[in-house]
């Protein structure tokens, strides 16, 4: 069957078509219309502006998709579309195209999480895992560690108790001058830096707890750049970059390892936008061949936001008969308040 998924939960508008056989995936068409550049004048997403362009992009992009799939409207079995979380505006558009599209058309509506949907982006792919597994998503919003039982079974065990990994990457690349979103840039900067260069507080909480928070490094990262130019010295960013990388990598990577000992999975999922990092990629990858752990990541080009990850975990949803109707209503949170 065809499923169409559909994305709009910050800055990108995306549609995708999935082709699904079993628990076997393929991507027909995955459309994505960053935003990036107008968000990148204010330093960061402005919401009002991000469901604007929502607004004027999704009917095209539904178009393109369904054309670049080479499937007409009464090919399609279903129509997923993330609900929550994410900005409640930029949610809603989405929301509220997929329900219209869904009912004119005689289709089921399948109500997706956005953090699920980035893990199922690795069914996507060469390899797909199956449940059960270890999944670590780490995004721009969040920073999760999940026991996976089942394709749609998310049990939450670790998390970060403050800001997300990404959300520091964006800070600290913006206060050194990288483009929003700083995470890919600083990727690419601490491959020239010293990682030993400066000493940074791991975002590893101490003991059994599989929680993190960043907002100590940040801070302290902060400060160092600080200290930098209360003294008139340039900031060393390829240094700091690789310091905080590794920082990052190093406390991820920690309570990746106490999670797959607590656990005992031997398969081990990584997602979200920050799975594009190379040195994390690299991280996990040795500690799980060390291991003899399964290791998978997305491809990059399906790490960040886009509608076949939806689609994917729209599909594993509707398999479970877990059905919205019209009444479906958007989430900024986690979950969806009855
Ligand atoms: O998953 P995503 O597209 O959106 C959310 O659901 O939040 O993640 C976006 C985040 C941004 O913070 C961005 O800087 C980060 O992913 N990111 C990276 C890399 N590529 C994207 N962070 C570190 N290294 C990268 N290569
Ligand atoms: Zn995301």
């Amino acid at each position: 069957m065809y499923i169409l998924g559909m994305e709009t939960s910050c800055d990108e508008t995306s549609v995708a078509v999935v082709r699904a056989e079993g628990n076997a995936l393929k991507i027909e068409a995955n459309i994505v219309a960053s935003q990036i550049e107008t968000h990148r004048l204010y330093g960061g997403v402005v919401p009002e502006i991000a469901s604007r362009a929502h607004i004027e992009a999704i009917t095209n992009i539904t178009t393109e998709a369904l054309g670049a799939a080479g499937i007409t409207l009464k090919d399609i079995g279903a129509v997923a579309v993330t609900a929550f979380p994410g900005l409640i505006g930029a949610l809603l558009v989405g929301v509220n195209f997929a329900k219209s599209f869904a009912y004119a058309n005689d289709l089921p509506l399948v109500a997706v999480n956005h953090i699920k949907a980035h893990v199922a982006a690795s069914y996507l792919g060469e390899n797909p895992p199956k449940p059960p597994f270890l999944a670590l998503v780490v995004s721009g919003g969040h920073t999760s560690l999940f026991d996976v039982t089942d394709y749609t079974d998310f049990h939450e065990i670790g998390a970060t108790r403050d800001d997300a990994a990404g959300e520091a990457f964006d800070k600290i690349g913006r206060v050194i001058g990288l483009p929003y979103p700083g995470g890919a840039a600083l990727d690419r900067l601490a491959r020239e830096g010293n990682v030993g260069a400066i000493k940074l507080p791991s975002p590893a909480l101490g003991g059994e707890t599989l929680d993190l928070s960043f907002s100590g490094l940040k801070t302290a990262a902060l400060n160092y750049i600080n200290h930098c130019r209360q003294q008139g010295i340039e900031v060393p960013r390829a240094d700091l970059a690789a310091s905080f990388t590794d920082a990052v990598v190093e406390g991820l990577a920690r309570k990746t390892e106490q999670a797959l000992d607590q656990t005992g999975h031997s398969t081990l999922v990584m997602a979200g936008g920050v799975a594009a990092n190379s040195h994390l990629r690299a991280r996990l990858e040795a500690l799980c061949k060390k291991r003899g752990v399964t290791f998978t990541v997305p491809p990059v080009s399906l790490c960040g936001d886009n509608g076949a990850m939806v689609a994917a975990a729209g599909y594993f949803e509707y398999r479970k008969g877990n059905f919205a109707d019209v009444s479906l209503n958007a989430s900024a949170l986690d979950h969806i308040e009855a």
